[in-house]
């Protein structure tokens, strides 16, 4: 495996285009040594990429930023995105461990990930990540690292993550118009979390949240490991949205009153309280009710919350998410939205900011970058994207798999 000392990552996201270049010092630690964020508007469509050049210009304008301030250029990226064609589910592999031996090795251990994912996907979908949860020995107890031990039969839990084809090429295609390579390309719900959670957190159970622009992001941790991933079709732009149509507003002003007024816990706010609506296009200045745009800002982070809730429930963890929930993503930074998350979920609810890696000032407090730096910290453990050379061969083994049954109509 490559031992290389910087690392470039990009999170394409619904409202802005984040790169981070970090070096690796000898103890494995990560310092930012540039960044650069440029907002964006409209490039995505039912969570598919859909204006490819203004993604390209924007990714190239973030790149370079980063690149002249960390003062080097960088040609390979780590990619993460979301959106709702996000599917996910868990699956088992079992492979027979070496007669002659009986100790299991990593070869072992690769085989029974590659029987794990051997699962037949529709054409146009793609496997993306396969995250070992438990390996058993002999039917035995669950263990996290099976290499060294002894037994005649290994089996894995697995947690597998798959995209849509179509968005996938999607963001190949911008990232190659922009002038650089994709290393890894990842689905940001896989990777918040180690920007974020403690290891007694992730070990005990958590309900992580992001709540981007277009898409909310959904990682449930237990037992060390992820046990479900999702993603929502709704954000902080459909709050925006809410707020523009119910005050009658452009959505630029909407934006900019749901920031400097907004909550999301109506009952907290003074019923006297008003907020200044200023002139706009002949329109006079006026004013509203707090009271009326917190329940707009509410009633859809509510329905966001809901949903959550509900793929929460049917995923079959949510008796063990003792550890509560930490909400996280621009979307997070709305005032009272911890009040409404717990009277939602019933659990513990604490907004997540990016404090785990060492990094620069302007990113205290925002958590807006939480997917960035856990993109830095999923680059930093896949310098060789092993995990994707995999994932060619089983794609074309579906491939081959699929045109067969085209073929033979079986
Ligand atoms: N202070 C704030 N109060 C309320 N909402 C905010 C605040 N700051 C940012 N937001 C909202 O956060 C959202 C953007 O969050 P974020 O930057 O995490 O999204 P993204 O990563 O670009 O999108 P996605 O994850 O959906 O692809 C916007 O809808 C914005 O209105
Ligand atoms: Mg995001």
């Amino acid at each position: 495996m490559g031992r290389e000392t910087t690392f470039a990552v990009v999170d394409i996201g619904s409202t802005k285009i984040a790169t981070l270049i970090a070096s690796r010092n000898g103890q494995d630690e990560l310092s930012v040594l540039g960044c650069g964020t440029v907002k964006v508007e409209d490039i995505f469509r039912k969570g598919i990429l859909s204006n490819i050049d203004r993604t390209a210009r924007t990714l190239a304008m973030s790149v370079s930023a980063a690149e002249e301030m960390a003062g080097i250029k960088v040609q390979n990226l780590t990619v993460g995105f979301s959106g709702e064609h996000l599917r996910s589910f868990n699956s088992l592999g079992v492979v027979p461990v070496s007669k002659t031996e009986n100790q299991i090795t990593e070869n072992e251990v690769e085989a029974v990930i590659e029987a794990a994912q051997a699962v037949r996907l529709p054409f146009e979908r793609e496997i993306l990540h396969v995250l070992p949860q438990e390996f058993f020995i002999d039917q035995g107890d669950g263990i996290k690292d099976p290499i060294g031990n002894t037994g005649v039969r290994l089996e894995v839990q697995v947690h597998v993550v798959t995209a849509s084809t179509a968005a996938t090429q999607a963001i190949y295609k911008a990232v190659r118009m922009a002038g650089y390579e994709i290393t890894n390309l990842v689905l940001n719900p896989i990777v918040v979390g180690s920007a974020l959670l403690s290891a007694e957190e992730e070990e005990v159970g958590t309900l992580l949240i992001d709540i981007g622009g277009s898409a909310t992001d959904i990682a449930i941790y237990y037992k060390g490991a992820i046990r479900h991933t999702a993603s929502i079709g709704m954000g902080g732009k459909y709050v925006t949205n809410d707020i523009a149509v119910g005050l009658q507003i452009p959505y630029n002003l909407a934006e900019k009153i749901k920031i400097a007024s907004g909550h999301a816990f109506s009952a907290r706010i003074d019923p006297v309280e008003m907020v200044e609506i200023p002139e706009i296009g002949g329109r006079q200045q006026s004013k509203v009710s707090r009271v009326l745009l917190a329940s707009i800002i509410e009633a859809r982070m509510e329905e966001i919350f809901e949903l959550a809730d509900d793929t929460v429930k049917r995923s079959g963890y949510s008796n063990k998410l003792a550890c509560g929930v930490v909400v996280t993503g621009g979307g997070a930074r709305l005032r009272g939205l911890d009040k409404l998350a717990n009277k939602v979920f019933g659990l513990p609810i604490k907004i997540g900011y990016p404090e785990k890696i060492h990094l620069p000032e302007e990113f205290y407090g925002k958590p807006e970058y939480s997917a960035a730096i856990g993109l830095l910290a999923y680059s930093l453990r896949h310098p060789v994207d092993q995990e994707e050379k995999r994932n060619i061969l089983v794609r074309m083994i579906h491939k081959v798999e699929d045109a067969i049954s085209a073929i033979f109509n079986i």
